[in-house]
């Protein structure tokens, strides 16, 4: 039986410096307090030590509590990085801090490491909206058209797609795609679709068959309000994730994945921000560019939001069985084509 690794408490030293160290990755920033701050320190502290013990690395979301980010994460971003990044991570243990898609990803491509996901329960909406046989039905109904899948899905999906796209290359990898097939299947993002559609000036239906999944987080961010918190903030940059629907990206200043608002920001001289998106997003935002004004507008993601630091510590302490990552053998050999293909037409669309 394996033996549970156990790491003390921090002495009053370390765990004064670990503090320190928080507040300066940027957590006061966000509003953390001293009590609040010592708190977390404690388990910031322990899951550092053991992780180096282990020789384990955590990849985390932007959208992860900030603490994850800003406390224990080795590589952060979004879903296209962290899968970029996972391609050649050296330990042996990978814990990983976003949602089970994500988690996956990163097992199909080290089939011989151990994922870990603490919060074994966070799935996504969208990857919950459509199963490898509804993606074989709708297969079967337009023969020889390509499917395009959203990396929101399950591997099992992804085993029964042509190419992977994430928010970060979806545009580039869909019109290289329209440069040698009329048509494409693209799963499972309603909104996504039609967005990228209207984009690209496709039509859906004829050029574009789309399924139906929404982001239970961006399908509800109102259309209808932004007119009215521009009259509130003038000169406000409002930004929006792609999931978002087609009334709410026509109705903003700039749309993209976590990772384009990020650096949309960074670039941007406009005098506040408002980042329609998952909360994650705009604390992550606070620690890296302090120096900028953010208007809250965002909403929770209960699955992106499971993932804490006590259960981060249980997972490396003494991992559980439902919290090991395990995608059959089969069916990531055929994802991996699929994830691979992305990588290659992204790395070809971007010298381009
Ligand atoms: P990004 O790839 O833009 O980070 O999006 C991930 C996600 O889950 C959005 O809801
Ligand atoms: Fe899925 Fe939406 Fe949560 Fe992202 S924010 S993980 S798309 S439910």
């Amino acid at each position: 039986m394996k033996t549970k690794v156990r790491i003390p408490q921090p002495k009053a030293s370390e765990l004064a410096d670990e503090v320190d160290r928080l507040a300066d990755a940027g957590l006061s920033e966000v509003g953390y307090g001293e009590p609040e701050l010592e708190r977390l320190a404690k388990v910031t502290w322990r899951i550092n030590r053991l992780k180096k013990e282990l020789g384990a690395v955590i990849p985390a979301h932007v959208y992860q509590r900030v603490e994850i980010v800003k406390g224990v994460a080795d590589f952060v971003g979004d879903s296209y990085k962290l899968a970029k990044d996972c391609v050649s991570v050296e330990a042996e243990k990978i814990v990983f801090c976003g949602v089970r898609f994500m988690a996956e990803t990163a097992k199909i491509l080290n089939p011989g490491k151990e994922v870990l996901l603490p919060a074994k329960e966070a799935g996504c909406s969208l990857a919950d909206s459509i199963t490898a046989k509804d993606l074989r039905a709708l297969k079967a109904r337009h023969p020889g058209v390509p499917v395009v899948s959203y990396i929101n899905t399950t591997a099992a999906v992804k085993a029964e797609s042509d190419v992977i796209v994430t928010s970060a290359n979806a545009k580039k990898i869909l019109a290289w795609m329209y440069q040698r097939h009329h048509k494409v299947i693209f799963v499972p993002d309603g909104y996504m679709g039609l967005n990228l559609a209207r984009e690209l000036g496709k039509e859906v239906g004829r050029d574009m068959v789309v399924w139906g999944g929404t982001c239970m987080v961006h399908e509800n961010f109102d259309a209808g309000a932004v007119s009215f918190y521009r009259r509130m903030y003038p000169g406000v940059e409002i930004m929006a994730h792609a999931e978002c629907s087609p009334a709410l990206v026509q109705a903003v200043d700039f749309v993209g994945g976590t990772g384009d608002m990020m650096r949309r920001v960074k670039e941007s001289k406009a005098p506040a921000f408002m980042l329609v998106t998952e909360c994650g997003l705009g604390d992550y935002a606070r620690t890296v560019m302090p120096e900028k004004k953010f208007i809250p507008m965002c909403r929770l993601c209960p699955h992106m939001r499971a993932n804490e630091l006590g259960r981060i510590l249980q997972c490396l302490e003494d991992p559980q069985p439902a919290q090991r990552v395990e995608v059959p053998a089969a069916v990531a050999a055929a994802a991996k084509r699929s994830i691979e293909r992305m990588f290659e037409i992204a790395e070809d669309t971007a010298k381009a």
